[in-house]
C-alpha cells in the first residue's frame, strides 16, 4: 500500500465507520487486492453484530489507538483493551501458551490429538473461533472447534443429548446457561469475585485436571453430586461424549458423603 493510501487509510478509520465504508474501501480494495464484495461481506456481517450495537466500529480494531496507525490482521491485542480476561484466559491454556511464551501460534500440525487434515496449518488466536466480524457465539461453541478436533469423544457430541439440544436451540441469538456446547465444558462460563459479572474462561486446560473441577463448575449446575462424579470418571462414558445415563457406581463418593456430612454439610 502506497503511503498516500496508508494516510487516507488512517483518517478514515478515525473519522469512523461512515468515513471507512464510503470513502476508504474502493481505495483500500484495490490497494490490497481485496475485492469490494469481500469488504462489503465484512461490513454486513459486523452491522448485525453485537459489536456494532455496542457501538465498536473498524477502527476499534484495525487502528493502533497510540500511533494512529493501520493494522490490516489485528491479533489478540487489539481485543485485550476491552477483553482483558478473556486474553488473559486464553494466554494460559494450551491454545494460547504459545503466544504467551513469544512462540507461534499453535496448528493442527503440533497436535498429539487426531485433527482435521485440512485444518493443518489453521493458526489459534481471538479470530479463530470468532469470525471476528460477525462474533457469533453459537458457530464458536461447536463448529468451530470441530474444524479442527477430531477424536472420537469430540465427534460424538453431536449425536449426545447435550449435543442435541444444542443444535435445537440455534435460533436463539446466543447460547444460554442451559445448554451444553463443547465450550459450556472446556471454556466455562465463571463469575468474578465478588460481583455478579459472568466471563467465559478461555483457558481450555483449566478444566480438564482433576476433573474434580468440571464437576463442580459445570456439571452440577445442572445433574446432581452422584450422577455427575459417576457420568465424568466412566472413560467409556468419556468418550461417547456422555450418550447414555452412567451405569458405573463410585464407593468413593460414599466417602465424600460421609465426610461432607461430617463437616456439617447440606450435600446429599
Ligand atoms: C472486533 C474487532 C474487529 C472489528 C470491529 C472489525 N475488524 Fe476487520 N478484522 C479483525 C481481525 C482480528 C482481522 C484479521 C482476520 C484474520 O486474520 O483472519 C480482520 C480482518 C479484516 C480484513 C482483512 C480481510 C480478511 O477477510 O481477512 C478487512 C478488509 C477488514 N477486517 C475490514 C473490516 C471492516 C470494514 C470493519 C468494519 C465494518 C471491520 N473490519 C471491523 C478485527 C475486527
Ligand atoms: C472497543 C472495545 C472492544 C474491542 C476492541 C473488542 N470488543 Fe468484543 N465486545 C465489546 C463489547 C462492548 C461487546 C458487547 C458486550 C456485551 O454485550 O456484554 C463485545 C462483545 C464481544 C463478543 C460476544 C458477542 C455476543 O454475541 O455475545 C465476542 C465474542 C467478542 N466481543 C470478541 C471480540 C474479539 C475477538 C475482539 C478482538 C479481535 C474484540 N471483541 C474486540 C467491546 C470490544
Ligand atoms: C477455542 C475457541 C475460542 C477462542 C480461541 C476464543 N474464543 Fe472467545 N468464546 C468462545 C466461545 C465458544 C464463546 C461462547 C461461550 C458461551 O457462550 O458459553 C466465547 C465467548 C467470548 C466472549 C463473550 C462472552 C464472555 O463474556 O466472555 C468474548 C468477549 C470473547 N469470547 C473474546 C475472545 C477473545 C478476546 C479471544 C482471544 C484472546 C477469544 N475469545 C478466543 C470460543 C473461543
Ligand atoms: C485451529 C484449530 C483448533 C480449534 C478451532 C480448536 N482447537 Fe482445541 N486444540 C487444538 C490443538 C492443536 C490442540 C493441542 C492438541 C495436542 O497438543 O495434542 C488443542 C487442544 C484442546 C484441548 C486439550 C487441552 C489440553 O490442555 O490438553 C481441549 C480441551 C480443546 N482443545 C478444546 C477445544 C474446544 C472446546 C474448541 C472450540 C470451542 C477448540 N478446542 C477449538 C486446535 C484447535
Ligand atoms: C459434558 C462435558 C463435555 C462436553 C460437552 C465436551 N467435552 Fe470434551 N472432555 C470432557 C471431559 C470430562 C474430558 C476428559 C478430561 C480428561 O481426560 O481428564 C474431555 C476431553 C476432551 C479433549 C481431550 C483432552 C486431552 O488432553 O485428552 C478434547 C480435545 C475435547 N474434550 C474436546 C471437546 C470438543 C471439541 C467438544 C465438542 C465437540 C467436547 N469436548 C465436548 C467433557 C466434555
Ligand atoms: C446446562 C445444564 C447441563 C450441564 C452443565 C450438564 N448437563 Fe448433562 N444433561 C443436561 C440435560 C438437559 C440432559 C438431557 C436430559 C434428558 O433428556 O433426560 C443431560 C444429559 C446428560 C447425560 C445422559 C445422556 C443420555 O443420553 O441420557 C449424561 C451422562 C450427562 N448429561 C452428563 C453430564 C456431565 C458429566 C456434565 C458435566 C461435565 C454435564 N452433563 C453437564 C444438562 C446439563
Amino acid at each position: 500500500m502506497s503511503d498516500r493510501i496508508k494516510k487516507l487509510f488512517v483518517f478514515v478509520l478515525s473519522i469512523g465507520f461512515l468515513g471507512w465504508s464510503l470513502l476508504l474501501f474502493p481505495l483500500t480494495a484495490r490497494a490490497d487486492g481485496l475485492s469490494e464484495k469481500h469488504i462489503e461481506e465484512i461490513s454486513n456481517l459486523w452491522q448485525k453484530s453485537a459489536h456494532a450495537f455496542a457501538d465498536v466500529n473498524c477502527s476499534s480494531c484495525h487502528l493502533e489507538p497510540e500511533t494512529k496507525q493501520l493494522i490490516i490482521a489485528p491479533n489478540h491485542e487489539s481485543c485485550q483493551s476491552c477483553h482483558e480476561r478473556q486474553v488473559e484466559t486464553f494466554l494460559l491454556g494450551k491454545h494460547g501458551i504459545r503466544l504467551q511464551e513469544g512462540l507461534s501460534p499453535l496448528t493442527p500440525a503440533m497436535a498429539h490429538l487426531p485433527m482435521k487434515e485440512a485444518a493443518s496449518d489453521r493458526q489459534m488466536n481471538c479470530n479463530t473461533c470468532h469470525d471476528v466480524h460477525s462474533v457469533n457465539t453459537f458457530t464458536a461453541s461447536v463448529n468451530s472447534c470441530l474444524t479442527c478436533h477430531n477424536d472420537t469423544h469430540s465427534l460424538n457430541y453431536v449425536k449426545s443429548k447435550h449435543g442435541l439440544l444444542f443444535t435445537e436451540a440455534k435460533l436463539l441469538p446466543a447460547p444460554t446457561a442451559d445448554l451444553v456446547s463443547c465450550a459450556t465444558c472446556h471454556l466455562p462460563r465463571q463469575r468474578v469475585e465478588g460481583t455478579k459479572t459472568v466471563f467465559v474462561n478461555h483457558n481450555n486446560t483449566y478444566n480438564l485436571l482433576p476433573r474434580d473441577r468440571m464437576v463442580k463448575d459445570v456439571c452440577m449446575n445442572c445433574h446432581g453430586m452422584e450422577y455427575s462424579y459417576n457420568s465424568i470418571f466412566d472413560d467409556e462414558l468419556v468418550k461417547a461424549n456422555f450418550d447414555a445415563p452412567p451405569t458405573q457406581y463410585l464407593e468413593t463418593l460414599e466417602m465424600v458423603k460421609a465426610f461432607e456430612k461430617k463437616r456439617g454439610g447440606t450435600e446429599d
